[in-house]
Parts: C-alpha cells; structure tokens; sequence
C-alpha cells in the first residue's frame, strides 16, 4: 500500500517525479504519480462561486455576491456562512482547493477587478476574509487561496507593471489583510502571487516578502502558488519559495528546473525543491490524495462536476445579495414601495440593467450561473410571492454596452427579441465543429454546444489539442438567426488568432490579418471588427464563424511580449450582435412616456462585466453610453420626478453629476443570480437595507490623488508609483479637507431609524472593550451596523476603521447591545520598521461612516508606549 507520510514520499519520489509535482498538470489540476499513490489536487476560481474546470459556459455553478457586494454587508456571521456555502459549492465540482478570497486594495475606482475585493479598507478586508477562510475551511474539505500577493491595484500593464509601494503603506494598506487573515486562528491553506512586481521584484519571486514576511515574519506554514502564467523565472523564483507553477503544463520548470537540478551548479536546489514538494504534499494529504492505488491516483484527473445548492444555501445568497445594497438617498420616503398600493398598478423599469441585471464582473470571478433573476422579472415575481399582481414594462432608455452584446436566446434590452439557435438544436446557441487541420479542412474531430458567443478554448478544446505545443486546429461555428425586426443588423468578432464571419454564405467579417489588439481576452484578443446586413424579420439566416489561430509573423510582432503562451496558443472568438436600435432621443422619449404612464419607475443603470473585468480597467470613471443624458431627462421631463427611484449596479464607483438632483438612489454591488429578488426584497421592504458602503465615493475623478499624478495611475514607464501613500480612499479625503466625498466610506441609510448609546468604555489587556446600545427607534424592522473608527486626539485626520459588528434584525421597538473590541493591534501604526502605538489619548468615535465617526465618541488614555511583534 502506498504511504501517506511525507518524508517517507519524499524519499521514495525520483527528483524528475518531485519536479513535476512543482507545476500544474493542465490549466487547473495538479500533477500525480501513480506509481506512489500520489493524486491530483482540482483548484476552482473563485471568489463569486465555485466554477469548476472551464473559465466560460461550463457546468452552471451558484454564482454568489460579488467580493464588493459581500464587504458591503458589514456582516461577519453571514461572510462566514458563505464560506460553508463555498466549501460545499466547490465540493460540487470535485474540487479542493478555491482560488479565492482577493483581498487588493480598491485604491483607485478604475481598478478592473474592484467587483470582486472587499473594498478599501485593510481593516474590513482582513476581518471579512478571516470569516470567509473560516467558513470555507472549517470541515477540512475545502482549501482557500488568498490572493493576488501583493500590490494587484490594477489590471494595466498587470503581469510586468512594477507597483513602487513605500514601506508604510505596504504594511498598514496593502499587506494588512494578507497578514490578518494569515495571523487569524484559521489561515487559508494556500497564498497565490500576483502577476506584477512589487518594488522592483516579480512577487513569484520576491524573496524579501515571500521569505521574510510572509514565512518567517507571519510564520505562513501553507503552500504558495503563482498566478495563472505569473512564474517568471525557474530558479529564482523556487529559491524565494513558490512552491507551485500554475497552469500546466510546466512552462518555466519541468524540463527546465530539471536540466538545474541536474547540473548541479547549487548546493541549495535539492533542498528548496524538497521543501517545496513537501508543501505539495502536505495540501494532498489533508485532502485524502496520497496514498491511493495506482489506478485511483491516475484516475485522479478525472472529476466529474454537478450543480446542485441547496435551498437554504440560495437563500444565504439572496440574503446576501439584499443586505450588500445600501440606500444612499430616500429623502421624499418613496421607499420601501408598499406592495398594497401597487395591486393593478404598472412599474416601469428604465435602463439598460433593468431587464438584464447582470450577476458579477468579468474575467476569472465569473462563472456560469445556475439561473439569472433579472429586475424586473423578479420585481413581478416577489410582488405575487405578497400575493400583488403587478403590471411591469420596460425601456432600455440608453445604450451602454463596451462591444456589441454577445448573442443570446433573450436579447440584451428588446421585448420581441431576435433568436440565435444551434442547428437542429433550439436549447443551444451554437454548434461548434473542430478540425485537426489549420484551414477547416478534413473531418470533423470534435463538436460541441455552446450558450455563450464568448468562446475561450484555452480550456475549453477537444482534448486532443490540449497537448504542449498546441496543434494548428481551427473551428467552425454555426447558429441560425431568426431576427425579429427588419432593418439594419450589427454582427461582431472579437478573437485570438484569426477569424471571419459569415451570413447565409457571404463573408461580413474579415478578421484574419488585424493589427490591432483590443481589451477583449484578457488583452490579447484583436480589436472589436463590425459588419452591418439587411436582414428581415422573421427569416432564417445562418451564421458561421471561423476561426484558427495565426502563425505569421505580423501577429507575433502585436503581440505583448509578456502574453502567456499558454493561453495566447489556442484560438478564440467573442461574437456580438445588435438589432437595429432606435436614436437616442427616441430612446430617451419612449422612456419618459413610460415612466409618466407608470406609478413609479426604477431606473436601473451603471456598470456590467463587460465594463468591469479582469484583464483591463476602465478609462474614465463617467458612466457609459447615454446614461447621464437618460438620467438628465428623466428629471427634468418627467410629470413626477419624486416617483423616480434610481438603482446604481456596479462594483465600483461612477460619477453622478446628477446625484444632488434626484431623490431616491440605491447602489447594488453584483449581486449574483439572485440580485434580481435582492433589488426586488428591497425596493418593496421585505428586506431593509442594511448595506454601507466598503469605499468612499468620489464627487469627481479629479478629486482624487491619481489625476494630479500620472506616475500613480496608471504606470509611467512601465512602474506605478503608490506616490498618495497611505492616503487612500477615506484616509485621503481626511487628509485633504478641502475634498468632499460624495459619500464616505461606511455611509448607507435604512427605512428605520436607530439610536446608538456608548454605555462603556472599558480597557482589558491588549483590547479596549465598547458596549454600544442599539435601538431601533423608527418604523421597520432592520439591522443596523456599529462602526468604530480610532484616532490619536490630536491628530483626528488619522481616523481609521478599527473594529465593527452587526446587530441582528431589531424588531420596532426593540434595543440589543454589542461588545464591540478594538484590538490595540489594530490601532497601531508602521513606523521605522515596527507596529508602534505611542502613549497619548485615543478617540473612539462611532457612526455611521468616516464622516459621522465625530459624532458619537469617547476618550481613552494609553500610558505607554507600545510595540508589536512584526
Ligand atoms: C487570475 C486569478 C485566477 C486565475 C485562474 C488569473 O488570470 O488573476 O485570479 O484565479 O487566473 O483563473
């Protein structure tokens, strides 16, 4: 029988077996060795879900709230809980280890993957992730991998953007929640490197951090893995202590780290690889994958997924997704909307979000979704559920989409929609047929369905083109249109490597010589080409794509240097389409009209996956399209302006040049594929909102640091310099009071109202305990959330968050008291080299918010100085 012990594997694997145990086996499963009994451990993305093996269209997953949307809950208890919801949601999909949570540092509002960290705050980060970590890890059977480490702020230039961080703001902001959650009572079992460098070292290789501060300082005992592609080096890098390349296959060690070791030329490799291996193992053997038989180890590989949630596990989500809204204005009382008074009446749902909703940003968080509540539908929905019939309509109002939408059985935004189907096949979108040559000659190798037009195959080919090198393959897609207007259509391609479209037979795009590369496919995919056609409604036409991936040499001269072969290898396509669309003015009337019809009317706009993703941020912090002007004319023209309830849907910020001027606003961070009944539970009070807010919301861009400093976004030279220092987000505006915010951090309002009372200020030990009293004093039912920011008396610019909990739902009339303790940890500082927290009186101040931390607070005197271990 196979061992399970590590050192006696460790003696009995060759040095070729342990090098191949160091990088992954293909895009997310690592190596076995049948001949020990050693299995492949399955990592999954991530934070908004467990996703299983493919990065588009795969097996559909419960896709939860999104990071910002979950940090906007405040609540610890329900974070934890979705761990648990996590762990068995990964278990769904064969898979031990989650490649989540991601604690960056939302420090500029452009940030593309915003969505999915817990904000801008270290503090709140690090106490959410703890939770999360917990949840996820509790029974064992689920890892987590705290990620990007460290300084991923940005997606620009992201796999060699060199982040120049000063050393206190590296510790006090970005490092923090990294070091709290690793220094917690449960540490996530694994740590993934960010692409970039950090102070002039890749973090793949970046000993000083990965060495000193995250082993030896924090006493980090797990395994440490690299980016998808972000292993830059084969020695330097081990020697810093990656212990794991992901992807596979190897692309900086298999054969490479084995010529090293073989040569011989340092005496140290044979060790590191050993203590590398023995990370390796150690993960494989809390997850039961050593000591297998030889036919369960290389079986190993072959996982099979399901979906399945339970009912209370949704019900976690849309708890989540609700309690993550925060009410920013309800000044004429509009909300909640009394589901009595709306019997008969009609809604209106204005904006390109209101129909579609969408569930999360884009990039590696997204995943295929089990099902999507969309706005306006789940208004409908959860209105019956209260036994009201409600009368809905829609109008987009704007157009605001990145790249022409992707194709889909229910259009983006019209009624009577056009409808893509695969041939033969109505429940599919398209028909993909592979062939083994370059030019889609011979047989037909493979075919597979598709309900996406977003085609990534870099995980996603017929197994026999997942082979190193990638053979010349190339694809034939087909769908059959039906549109259901006629008039002038708009088809699209976007792709990696070439490719061309084709209606009934005619060429429409060409895109097999572009030159220009676009944000499409994490930044490697050509730039958006559009074709126009006729067509009339109610006809078929047949659509093809075609696709390979280019060799010449004019390709390779556009491509980045620093594109990962693996995923630049293999061919891929996003195709759009858009039926004819009326002006924008009449866009603009048709709403206006609606909305005057309406008893009231919800203006769902903002942000979707295309705007937010990984791979890219955003150029400007403007909302896209035509929605300020929607929003400008609404107000101005409509008979009942204070009947307008506005919903914002984004991960991060956008400017409101409007936001003084309309009464009712909501901001819906992503709320997965219940943020539809989420909006819904809201906007008609079975849910009062409870969310604050895990950034502070500029006025304007140009408000903040970066737009004075180029050097600090998005790079001068290829290096982004963190020149604003620990003066982010909140921490900047209480430097620079001459900048209003438009809402502070930990702002958000409910449909009640609470009183706060400090009934005690109590110091123990390493700790200052306050007792806050919570009373709901108003008329509904709702959960309120204590927030204690600290600062030294005389320096009230300092205010920091520094401890915070939630009350449960206090019934009217009701009053509960929380223990809230501030750690004296969390209070200190990083100067010269340590944590110091200098004698002198503290403020504790309570509120809701940075900006209201004045209003409630108490004093407390520290006598000494104090110093904490680093
Ligand atoms: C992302 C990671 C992700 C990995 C695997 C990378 O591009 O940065 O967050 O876990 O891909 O999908």
């Amino acid at each position: 029988m196979a061992s399970t012990d590590v050192d006696t594997l460790l003696q009995q694997l060759s040095l070729e077996e342990k090098i191949f145990l160091l990088s992954g086996a293909d895009v997310w499963q690592t190596q076995e060795v049948p001949r020990l009994g050693i299995g492949s451990i399955k990592t999954t993305d991530g934070p908004s879900g467990a996703r299983g093996q493919f990065l588009v269209d795969g097996r559909p997953a419960a896709f939860v709230p999104s990071g910002a949307c979950q940090a906007a809950t405040w609540s610890k208890s329900d974070i934890q809980e979705l761990g648990r919801v996590l762990c068995r949601e990964a278990k769904t999909k064969a898979s031990q280890v989650l490649l989540a949570p991601t604690v960056c540092c939302a420090r500029n509002p452009l940030a593309g993957r915003n969505f999915e960290c817990f904000g801008e705050d270290p503090f709140l980060s690090g106490t959410l992730a703890t939770e999360y970590i917990t949840g996820l890890q509790e029974s064992g059977e689920v890892s987590a991998t705290i990620k990007h480490f460290v300084g991923n702020e940005q997606e620009h230039k992201r796999l060699t953007i060199d982040a120049v961080i000063p050393e206190k703001a590296l510790r006090e902001i970005y490092l923090r929640p990294f070091e709290m959650a690793i220094r917690s009572s449960c540490p996530p079992d694994c740590v993934m490197t960010s692409y970039n460098s950090v102070n002039g070292l890749h973090m793949d290789m970046n000993a000083p951090i990965l060495q000193e501060i995250l082993r030896r300082e924090w006493g980090f005992q797990g395994l440490v893995m690299s980016d998808w592609g972000g292993t830059n080096s084969t020695v330097e890098s081990l020697l810093a202590g990656l212990d794991l390349e992901m992807p596979g296959p190897p692309d900086r060690r298999g054969k490479l780290l084995l010529q090293v070791a073989r040569e011989n030329s340092r005496a140290d490799i044979p060790e590191v690889i050993d203590s590398s291996v023995r990370k390796v193992l150690s993960l494989l053997r809390k997850h039961h994958l050593l000591g297998l038989s030889e036919e369960e180890a290389r079986e190993s590989r072959t996982r099979v997924e399901v979906s399945s949630t339970s009912q209370a596990d949704i019900a976690l989500i849309r708890k989540i997704a609700a309690d993550g809204i925060v009410l920013l204005k309800n000044e004429k009382a509009i909300l909640p909307l009394g589901s009595a008074d709306l019997s008969g009446r009609q809604v209106a749902f204005i904006g390109p979000n209101a129909l579609f909703g969408p569930a999360g940003g884009g990039g590696a968080a997204n995943i295929e979704p089990q099902y999507r509540t969309h706005p306006m539908d789940a208004f409908r929905a959860v209105a019956r559920s209260q036994g009201v019939e409600v009368s809905a309509q829609h109008a987009p109002g704007a157009y605001s989409r990145k790249w022409l939408p992707k194709l889909s059985k229910q259009h983006w935004s019209l009624p009577a929609s056009s409808s893509f189907a695969a041939p033969g096949d109505e429940k599919s979108l398209l028909q993909i047929d592979f062939f083994a040559a370059p030019d889609l000659s011979g047989p037909i190798a493979e075919t597979q369905r598709r309900s996406n037009s977003w085609i990534d195959l870099a995980d996603t080919s017929p197994k026999e083109f997942t082979v190193d090198p990638v053979p010349p393959f190339s694809f034939r897609i087909t769908s059959v249109l039906t549109p259901r207007s006629t008039g002038t259509h708009s088809f699209s391609l976007c792709s990696v490597g070439a490719s061309r479209l084709y209606v009934d037979g005619a060429l429409l795009i060409e895109n097999s010589r572009f030159t220009r590369l676009s944000e499409a496919f994490f930044t490697f995919g050509s730039a958006e080409r559009v074709g126009t056609m006729f067509l009339t409604a109610g006809r078929q036409y047949t659509v093809h794509v075609e696709g390979w991936i280019r060799t010449d040499a004019e390709y390779h001269e556009i491509l980045p240097d620093e594109v990962n072969p693996h995923f630049a290898a293999y061919p891929s396509v996003r195709i759009g389409y858009l039926e004819e669309l009326p002006s924008a003015d009449e866009m603009i009337n048709h709403a206006i009209a609606l909305a005057d019809e309406s008893e009231y009317t919800v203006v769902v706009l903002g942000l979707d996956d295309e705007w937010e993703s990984e791979g890219y941020d955003r150029q400007c912090l403007s909302l896209p399209g035509d929605q300020n002007r929607l929003v400008d004319a609404l107000v101005r023209r409509c008979r009942r302006p204070e009947r307008l309830i506005f919903v914002h849907q984004s991960g991060s910020p956008c400017e409101l040049p409007w936001a003084d001027r309309v009464s009712t606003l909501l901001q819906a961070f992503y709320g997965g594929q219940e943020a539809g009944h989420a909006l819904a539970d809201v906007l008609l009070g079975v849910v009062n909102p409870s969310g604050r807010l895990p950034i502070t919301w500029p006025r304007l861009y140009s408000d903040l640091p970066f737009a004075s400093s180029p050097a600090s976004w998005p790079d001068k030279d290829g290096t982004v310099h963190y020149t604003e220092g620990v003066q982010v987000g909140y921490r900047y505006y209480c430097h620079n009071p001459s900048k209003q915010p438009q809402w502070w951090f930990g702002y958000g309002q409910s449909y009640t109202r609470f009183s706060r009372t400090v009934l005690k200020l109590a110091a123990a030990g390493e700790s200052w305990t306050l007792s806050v009293e919570v009373a709901n004093i108003g008329r509904y039912a709702g959960r309120e959330v204590v927030q204690v920011y600290g600062w030294p008396e005389t320096k009230p610019e300092e205010r920091q968050l520094v401890a915070f909990d939630k009350t449960p739902v206090l019934q009217i009339g009701s009053k509960t008291t929380l223990e809230v303790r501030v750690q004296l940890r969390d209070m200190a500082r990083w100067e010269d080299g340590e944590w110091v927290l200098l004698s002198g009186n503290y403020v504790l101040g309570v509120g809701v918010g940075v900006g209201d931390a004045s209003t409630l607070t108490r004093t407390i005197r520290l006598e000494q100085n104090r110093v904490f271990s680093a």
